[in-house]
């Protein structure tokens, strides 16, 4: 069934202030959910209110959010989450680092203590929309094996890049470091459908199709030993350097066993200070379309830039509305009910 854009949005802000949430705050973690609904990462939209619900049952989330500032030293600052919503940390350093990156040029804004940030491109591309290029990661649970080893040390750790293109269209990279995210797995299991033998090993380490087997085993990184130093290397630079929690120490967002400590790193890059606006916005636009005329391999019809996929599918939610499957409204109808409102979507 599809929901109007606006729709979701206010009913996610509803349960997030019945939650605890401040009412601007609220907004903008809906904002963040629901976006990622319209671009086709369920895994990261509406659906985490059910875990941000359960945590703030056994008191492992701390409603309102009271993201502050620890350090701050010309470009660069460190925030920490308070333990409260990811989207309300993210979007504080996103604020921080981009005046920052329009004053100095460059900046880095890294965060610790905070839960979940979500989709990684809801940061990046607003700065890339400030005419700058965004570099973003985050530090998550335990899942992945590094390299060689059979019990999950680090997350999924995620990276994303976006890059201005002076059009509506963002070339954004954003990824996790693992094949897929854990939240692709965790639907499978909620679907009852296998998964692909190449996305997880199970707690022997030999490939499996059964997600909940996965679930209780490790995820592969992307391209063996390199997906697992890229999430080493997002470990360090979202959990040590921030002075936060690190592999193994981080705990899941999905089951409440205490504070998940995860942390992020956010880096700004200001374009003019390298290229003049004109001349770089003129290469880009030649670039895509090169990238764009290749010769395409069998099956393929188009060449897509990274991000123009979920670029489209989000086009396509604003005018036509955003697709949620039955688990999705009726965890959502829960919240509502649970929450105290009369709403209900889909009635
Ligand atoms: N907060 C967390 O702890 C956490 C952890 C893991 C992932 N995530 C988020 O989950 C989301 C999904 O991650 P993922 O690894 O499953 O992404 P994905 O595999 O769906 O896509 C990865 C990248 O490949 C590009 N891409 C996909 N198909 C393409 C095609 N046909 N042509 C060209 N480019 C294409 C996408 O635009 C994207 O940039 C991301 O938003 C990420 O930030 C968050």
């Amino acid at each position: 069934m599809k929901f109007d854009y606006y729709e979701l949005l206010d009913v996610a802000s509803q349960i997030l202030i019945a939650c605890g949430e401040e009412k601007t705050n609220a907004y903008v973690a809906a904002k963040s959910m629901v976006k990622a609904d319209a671009r086709g990462i369920t895994t990261h939209g509406t659906y985490l209110l059910t875990p941000i619900y359960k945590r703030i049952q056994v008191n492992q989330l701390s409603l309102p959010t009271k993201a502050t500032v620890v350090k701050d030293s010309g470009a660069t600052a460190i925030v920490d989450g308070g333990d409260g919503l990811g989207a309300i940390a993210g979007q504080l350093a996103l604020e921080i680092a981009t005046e920052k990156a329009k004053t100095y040029g460059l900046s880095s804004v890294l965060i610790r203590n905070t839960n979940n940030v979500g989709s990684l491109a809801f940061y990046t591309e607003q700065a890339a929309k400030e005419g700058l290029i965004a570099i973003m990661s985050c530090n998550a649970a335990p899942a992945i094996a590094p390299w060689g080893g059979a019990e999950a040390f680090m997350g999924t750790n995620p990276v994303a890049i976006s890059f201005y293109t002076g059009k509506e269209l963002i070339f954004t990279l954003d990824m996790a470091s693992s094949v897929v995210a854990r939240g692709k797995i965790r639907k499978a299991e909620r679907n009852r459908e296998p998964i692909p033998d190449n996305w997880a090993l199970d707690e022997n380490g030999n490939p499996t199709t059964d997600p909940a087997a996965a679930l209780k085993g490790t995820l592969l990184p992307i391209g063996g030993p390199k997906g697992s130093a890229l999430a080493l290397a997002v470990d360090i630079l979202s959990g040590i350097l921030p002075g936060g929690s690190h592999a193994p120490n981080l705990k899941s967002f999905h089951s409440p066993e205490g504070s998940t400590g995860v942390g992020a790193s956010l880096i700004l890059l200001s374009i003019e200070r390298f290229l003049n606006i004109g001349e770089y916005v003129n290469t880009m636009e030649d670039y895509i379309a090169s990238i764009k005329k290749v010769k395409k391999a069998k099956g393929f019809e188009e060449i897509l830039i990274p991000g123009e996929l979920e670029y489209r599918r989000e086009l396509d939610s604003m005018k036509y509305g955003i697709e949620l499957d039955n688990d999705a409204i009726d965890a959502i109808n829960n919240l509502l009910k649970k929450t105290g409102s009369g709403i209900r979507l889909g009635e």
